[in-house]
């Protein structure tokens, strides 16, 4: 589609200010975590964050549903500036949907963010392209900001096609959406990398962020795409985070396993605020 054709869906282009792209470091602590355990590693967390940051980075704690609550509480208590984020969300508002939760009632627990098409989700779930946009309008809708992922299996890394293949996923998962009056961030999480240990070159990051950005742009807008964070997620660890916030596209990290150790997390949080 040419960067000229109609923006699909609503957007809200004309209402966000200019990018100033703050550094972002997301922590997905996954199905991990009794309650207690929950509001005990958001406490340490938030004590580790000094106040100075607040305007230098932002940070994200996602915890399960049954622990949203509980972080927010510790969040507000402390008047810290981390936020809340969720893992997955319905795309409906209210109804017969067992087990579902949905964006008005993460807005409640004041969340702020949610992931949306991570690739746990995608290949454990059955979340479609169609999901991520559905799921990010219904969001949108109650003034949640959707984390976007998308990334490739290692076959089509190892054949040199991941730039098209990602380009491709992000097209599929915004066009059509609304996303009026909310921040975006896409994270891109080769499949390959997660939990394992492997991370791509920051040279390839780079080149896969350059290519998302220029993907938001042909479906949404150009000042959409100038404002939204690009992520890099899979093995982010203290050593490496720099590394990939230090490429120019790259605005954060989306941190799995490191996100639930404490010290781990918010030494990742002063890397990438300082890179
Ligand atoms: P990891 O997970 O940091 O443990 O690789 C990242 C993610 O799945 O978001």
């Amino acid at each position: 589609m040419p960067s000229s054709a109609p923006v699909q869906g609503g957007d809200a282009c004309s209402l966000i200010p200019p990018a100033s792209r703050t550094p972002m470091v997301v922590g997905n602590w996954k199905m991990n975590g009794r309650y207690g355990d929950a509001v005990r590693l958001a406490q340490l967390v938030v004590d580790r964050l000094e106040r100075g940051w607040r305007n230098r980075v932002e940070v994200v704690m996602c915890p399960p549903f049954t622990a949203l609550r509980g972080v927010s509480n510790v969040v507000a208590f402390d008047k810290s500036f981390a936020k809340v984020g969720a893992q997955n969300c319905h795309s409906e508002e209210w109804g017969a949907f067992t087990g579902e939760v949905s964006p008005p009632m993460l807005a409640d627990l004041d969340c702020a963010w949610c992931i949306v098409g991570h690739s746990e989700r995608r290949a454990l779930f059955g979340e479609t392209d169609s999901d991520v946009v559905a799921k990010c309008t219904a969001l949108a809708r109650s003034g949640v900001s959707p984390i976007v992922c998308v990334g490739e299996p290692v076959e089509v890394y190892d054949a040199g096609q991941t730039v098209e293949y990602v380009a491709d996923q992000v097209r599929r998962s915004l066009a059509g959406a609304t996303l009026t009056g909310v921040d975006l961030a896409v994270a891109y999480e080769p499949v390959w990398a997660i939990g394992s240990g492997r991370t791509p070159s920051p040279e390839h990051v780079q080149a896969v962020a350059a290519a998302i950005r220029a993907a938001v742009a042909e479906v949404r807008c150009e000042k959409r795409a100038a404002s939204a964070r690009v992520l890099y997620g899979g093995s982010v660890k203290r050593g490496n985070a720099a590394t990939f916030t230090a490429c120019p596209d790259v605005d954060g990290v989306l941190v799995g396993g490191d996100s639930l150790d404490a010290e781990a997390f918010v030494e990742i949080v002063e890397r990438v605020m300082d890179a």
